[in-house]
């Protein structure tokens, strides 16, 4: 039997020991993996290889991933797709294991149901914006970079009277944010699952620059798409010098952290082994109260991710 992994869409930390443990998993279960480099683009254009023990050695610590990722317009052409089948029907490969988000799963889903092709996706992205799972693979590195980004900025922010307004990323997610907020300790998080309120803010950072606050920290998530209002708001209103950093791609990077590279091992291991099942699959693995369970994408598509409640309490007190 033979088997491929593939990466998809944006790449994130965490990638690398899933695709180390894949190889692994194959090689102790006589299986032959494949990799499909490049993405969808890579499955497209045939550049499916078979993967050795050297291919992986050495690379658990290492961010992005070995097979490269890629976005494909072209995947959505039919033509493309039966031109990606024949490239793996050459190989004789019937299951793949894809690292991705949800917009890479559906592409496979229509992929799937069209060939006879099984596939169980991965969640992987920093956005941790997938619905039915708890977490998505490369989160808490992402996270875990963002926080070192912040402990630096605060220290040059409160050497100065300033305030800075950082962006992080999450496409429409606010959880990034969210979690830098709580966790570094800012005094302000806008993010789209809050509505915020510049006024409350005003009044209760006057009051606290009037009891000595000197700087203040923000943290704004790319998907309000206000970073620069936000900026102005302390220079016209609170009347506080301000700097904006976008922290933009540098939170994608990074050696995965013991974290990502446990949650790698497990969901590669549990996707394994549901591919390994004699019959077509088109299965997300989820991660959903401390427990792995299985989604399929149709189930999937028809939820939206929704960060918890509790969560969103915790930081309503800095949107207003
Ligand atoms: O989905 C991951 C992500 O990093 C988002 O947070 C961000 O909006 C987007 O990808 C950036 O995409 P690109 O790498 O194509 O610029």
């Amino acid at each position: 039997m033979s088997i491929a992994i593939m990466c998809s869409g944006g790449d994130c930390s965490g990638m690398n020991p899933a695709i180390k443990t894949f190889v692994e998993y194959a090689f102790n279960h006589n299986i032959q993996p494949y990799f499909i480099y490049d993405g969808l683009e890579g499955l497209i254009d045939g550049e499916i290889k078979e993967a050795t023990h050297n291919d992986v050695a050495g690379i658990n610590h290492i961010g992005g991933t070995i097979i490269r990722t890629s976005r494909s317009k072209r995947f959505y052409e039919k033509e493309f797709r039966e031109q990606a089948y024949k490239n793996l029907e050459k190989k004789g490969i019937k299951k793949i294991i894809v690292l991705g988000g949800d917009g890479s799963f559906t592409a496979l889903d229509i992929f799937s149901r069209e060939f006879d092709i099984s596939f169980v996706g991965i969640p992987s992205t920093i956005d941790n914006d997938i619905a039915g799972t708890d977490y998505c693979l490369g989160v808490d590195t992402s996270l875990n970079v963002i926080r070192h980004a912040l402990d630096e900025i605060r220290d040059t922010s409160s050497s100065f009277k300033r305030a800075f307004v950082v962006e992080t990323m999450g496409r429409n997610c606010g959880y990034l944010a969210l979690i830098s907020a709580l966790t570094s300790g800012a005094e302000v998080c806008i993010i789209p699952e809050l509505v915020y309120d510049l006024d409350s803010i005003k009044q209760r950072l006057e009051k606290e620059i009037k009891e000595g606050r000197s700087y203040i920290l923000a943290i704004v998530a790319e998907g309000c798409n206000n970073t620069q209002d936000i900026a102005d708001f302390f220079e016209d209103e609170l009347k506080i010098e301000s700097r904006i950093q976008v922290l933009g791609h540098i939170q994608r990077g990074g050696n995965p952290s013991v974290h990502d590279r446990l949650m790698a091992y497990e969901f590669v291991t549990y996707a394994f082994k549901e591919l390994l099942k004699d019959e077509l699959l088109n299965h997300v693995i989820a991660y959903k109260d401390a427990k792995f369970t299985f989604i399929d994408v149709h189930t999937l598509n028809q939820h939206k991710h929704e960060i918890k409640p509790e969560l969103l309490d915790l930081a309503s007190i800095l949107s207003k």
